[in-house]
């Protein structure tokens, strides 16, 4: 079936949909995005990936294109047309199409906004949640402002193809000897009953999924400890995990060959999919 997007202004086929050559997203990876979650046809935390987008668009200085109240409509009719149960919502937003120059163009120059659906059958009853996933490590070789969430994916790209060709589903990115985040989701372990993950600063990703999983998680009275941790303390740990828009929470069971725990998805982990799954479609718009 051929997918309804949305291209500046537009909902088009995805067939007839275009952005120049010049597109400064295309050039320079001068662009930034957000992945909205879909369960039961509702979005997921709309209102924290909408916070974000504002974020990394103030921090490069670009312009929003698009009203948060016009943003949630493209969501919601993208989600409608494309009859979309269970998957994610895809948005992007370049500086522009310009001739090429390092220098931003001038402010005439409208941004490119694109959105698209992906349909993912199975998301929250995923089999991956019951069977956990294996990591290994790679060194950390990003750019410094991971805070922003820029479409330079190459290095997370390359990552995940490591992990792939050493028989692992991702990888966790180690940065002076401690854990930074995976190369699309944040990164946890849990020591007895203490939920452990990366503090917040530009090294990583700020997560909406890690804000929402780190609110319930104090909420049900467990401890939490934002701090940096190192591949051996999350290898000798009793659990590990990550979160993102695309795998809600998701249990770590295996760390360059090293099970965690006892090698199988564990009771915090599981417990924290449930409780974020639960909570979560309370508030999907
Ligand atoms: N990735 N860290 C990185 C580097 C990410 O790319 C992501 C999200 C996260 C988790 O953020 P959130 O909980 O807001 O999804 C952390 C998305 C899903 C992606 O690139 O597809």
């Amino acid at each position: 079936m051929t997918r309804t997007v949305y291209v500046n202004g537009q909902y088009l086929p995805e067939t007839e949909a275009t952005v120049s050559i010049f597109d400064r997203g295309f050039l320079f990876a001068d662009g930034v995005y957000e992945v909205t979650s879909v369960l039961g046809g509702k979005l997921l935390d709309f209102d924290g990936h909408a916070i974000r987008l504002q974020r990394s668009l103030d921090e490069l200085e670009m312009k929003n294109p698009i009203s948060k109240d016009d943003l949630l409509e493209v969501h919601r009719e993208l989600v409608r047309v494309n009859n979309i149960d269970e998957g994610l919502v895809y948005l992007q937003i370049t500086r522009g199409a310009a001739d090429r120059d390092f220098a931003y163009p001038a402010d005439d120059v409208a941004p490119t906004i694109v959105l698209f659906t992906q349909a993912k059958p199975g998301l929250a009853d995923s089999a991956k949640a019951k069977e956990g996933m294996k990591v290994i490590s790679i060194e950390d070789q990003r750019w410094g402002r991971r805070d922003i969430k820029t479409v330079q994916l190459l290095y997370p790209s390359m990552g995940k193809m490591a992990a792939k060709a050493a028989g692992a589903d991702d990888a966790w990115m180690i940065e002076d000897g401690h854990v930074t985040e995976g190369t699309s989701n944040n990164a946890y372990i849990v020591k007895g009953n203490t939920i452990i993950t990366r503090q917040l600063s530009n090294d990583i990703l700020h997560g909406i999924t890690r804000a929402a999983v780190l609110r319930f998680a104090k909420e049900a009275q467990m401890n939490v400890e934002e701090r940096a941790f190192t591949l051996q303390e999350a290898q000798n740990a009793d659990e590990a995990f990550i979160t993102s828009a695309s795998t809600f929470v998701m249990p770590v069971v295996e760390i360059d060959g090293v099970a965690v725990g006892r090698g199988v998805p564990g009771a915090v982990a599981a417990r924290l999919r449930e409780i974020y799954l639960d909570e979560s479609l309370k508030t999907a718009i």
